[in-house]
């Protein structure tokens, strides 16, 4: 076991969220020496001196093994990561707008630097899903990945759907309760879900891609028509995110919204869950669920890599590669 002493970038939902999981962590040998925030000066829950504005407070510091890195601004955030992983420090990071935009970056990073870089917090809030992926799964008898991976849609979603809310207003809570994107258009424009897609196809199907690799669309267009349309029919609209082996080379892959039946497995994912649905060959289909954003669920799945660095400091996933045997499909017609 590792004695981990973590700089922590960020101090906002999950930063916060973080500091008082991981206090409550009794079995684990890990402290967060220095926090790093853009205004260190503000009144927080925790005395000003634990906090300072310069990276390199956390980045020059020997003694700091670990990096937490759960920031906002997704090119600040690789600035960070790549030093701390050039200078020899694991990472953990939730920033999957960061992961999705410089995947192979990243990954390449770890590699020479013989570090580690995890992030199960960056797809779907507290379900582990990126370590079933890596450690249940055989690549092989994958058929298909189908999820509601962002809270804040199917927040508002929810919202419009059982209690009549407006748009703007369901927003506006799915905003308070600290769910959204600080730039909410990630969100409803399907973004987010598209960067966790590609997260999931590098561990599903081994396939790095770029952000105009995935075609998505949101739910911010969605109008009094369909809405209207799927009360009658008694149906939801839920975001979902679609990665299906088309065949024994091309996997058909995008975020698009859906209209889902009352027998859906997705259609009890309500509020800021997220589920994932997940077909293999052999194991037939099973469903995961829970909540996708927020505070605590966030940083439990920050702390349980933080955990994994603990008993193995050079933990690596293992899936992620440029693999050959798949590409990316042209043909969006999709049959589900
Ligand atoms: N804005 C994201 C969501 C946060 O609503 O799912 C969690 O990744």
């Amino acid at each position: 076991k590792k004695k981990l002493i973590i700089g922590l970038f960020g101090y906002g939902v999950v930063g916060s969220g973080l500091y008082e999981v991981l206090h409550q962590a009794k079995n684990l040998d890990a402290s967060i020496k220095k926090i790093v925030v853009k205004h260190p000066e503000k009144i927080r829950n925790i005395s000003a001196e634990h906090f300072t504005y310069d990276k390199f407070d956390i980045l020059n510091v020997d003694e700091i093994n670990t990096v937490v890195e759960l920031i906002d601004d997704s090119e600040a955030a690789f600035e960070i990561v790549k030093i701390a992983m050039e200078k020899g420090k694991s990472v953990v990071s939730a920033n999957k707008k960061m992961i999705a935009e410089h995947f192979q970056e990243i990954y390449d990073l770890q590699k020479k630097h013989n570090v580690s870089f995890l992030y199960e917090a960056s797809v779907c809030g507290s379900i582990p899903i990126i370590r079933n992926l890596e450690e249940y799964y055989n690549n092989d008898f994958l058929q298909s990945i189908e999820g509601i991976v962002n809270g804040s849609t199917n927040y508002i979603l929810t919202k419009i759907f059982e209690e009549n809310m407006s748009f703007p207003d369901a927003l506006k809570e799915a905003q308070e309760k600290g769910y959204a994107e600080s730039n909410p258009i990630l969100d409803t424009g399907g973004f987010d879900a598209r960067s966790k897609l590609q997260i999931l196809l590098a561990h599903s199907f081994g396939i790095i891609t770029e952000p105009k690799d995935v075609f998505n669309v949101g739910i911010q267009n969605l109008s009094s028509l369909e809405l209207a349309y799927a009360k009658e029919k008694n149906l939801q609209i839920k975001l979902l995110v679609y990665a299906h082996k088309k065949n024994e080379k091309e996997i058909i892959t995008l975020v698009i919204p859906k209209f889902i039946s009352a027998n859906s497995s997705f259609s009890n994912v309500n509020d800021v869950f997220n589920g994932v649905k997940v077909q293999t060959a052999f194991a037939d289909k099973q469903f995961f669920s829970g909540r996708g954003a927020g505070s605590f669920p966030t940083a439990s799945a920050v702390l349980s890599d933080i955990s994994a660095l603990g008993y193995d400091y050079r933990y690596e996933y293992k899936k992620i590669q440029q693999n050959e045997d798949f590409c990316l499909t042209e043909d969006f017609h999709l049959k589900v």
